[in-house]
């Protein structure tokens, strides 16, 4: 579903992103974990076209989209939820959700069942919700509009523990239905929950790929390479 190779990339010349190569098939979760600025949010924005690479290539769903707009991305069935959340301050929580809606023309009915607190919120603009509440906007934008990849930034970030949960039964869902998704997040309840495999980052390179199996014998060498500890979480 996706397939990234030697991929290059970065700001003004400058390489962040140090020639990755990754694969994440149909069906499967990808976790990309590391300490902040190994290039995460980079490697991501790569992805879905915000970032155009300096070398290597991006492959969706067997289309190489390399240096594609994030428009062109999006409308192939890319569903992003950003680190800074995206969501537009000027219009309105119902308008934020339809800008997704040429992927899925149930977007509202869909966002709102899976987050039902967003429904009275319909027509309040996005520069008026709280920071959380901009967070559940991205997540059921990106979630709702029913992608076939799925990449998300640092998605529970502000999110209390039970939206946490239905975000990742409606991933769950997702990928039960063939969608793939790759995500950068260090909260262990989504990784251990999700993960089919994880991508260690260190300085714009991947160190390690952990399969599931290993996950859990991993977990000494997860907490060095992110310099936490686990049951600190
Ligand atoms: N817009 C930008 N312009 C220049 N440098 C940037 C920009 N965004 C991020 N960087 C730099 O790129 C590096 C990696 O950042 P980022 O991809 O955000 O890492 P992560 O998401 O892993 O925390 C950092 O050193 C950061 O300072
Ligand atoms: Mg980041």
């Amino acid at each position: 579903m996706l397939e990234i190779s030697g991929l290059v990339s970065g700001y003004y010349g400058l390489k962040i992103v140090r020639g990755i190569s990754l694969k994440v098939e149909k069906g499967e979760v990808l976790f990309v974990m590391g300490r902040n600025g190994v290039g995460k949010t980079t490697l991501l924005k790569t992805v879905v076209g915000h970032i155009r690479p300096m070398s290597g290539r991006v492959v969706i769903d067997g289309h190489d989209v390399t240096g594609w707009s994030p428009h062109a991305i999006a409308r192939m069935g890319v569903g992003y939820v950003p680190q800074d959340r995206g969501v537009f301050a000027r219009l309105t929580v119902e308008e934020n959700l339809r800008i997704a809606e040429g992927l899925n023309g149930e977007i509202l009915k869909e966002a709102f069942k899976l987050f039902p607190e967003l429904e009275p919120l319909r027509d309040r603009k996005g520069g008026k919700l709280s920071g959380g509440e901009q967070q559940i906007l991205a997540v059921a934008r990106a979630i709702a509009s029913r992608p076939k990849l799925l990449v998300m930034d640092e998605p529970a970030t502000g999110l209390a523990p039970p939206i946490i949960r239905r975000m990742v039964e409606a991933v769950k869902q997702l990928t039960s239905q063939g969608a793939s998704a790759i995500i950068a997040e260090q909260n262990p309840a989504l990784v251990f929950e999700l993960a089919d495999k994880l991508a260690l980052m260190e300085a714009g390179e991947i160190k390690a790929i952990i399969g599931r199996d290993r996950l859990a014998e991993s977990q000494q060498l997860l907490r060095s390479a992110l310099g936490l500890s686990y049951q600190d979480r």
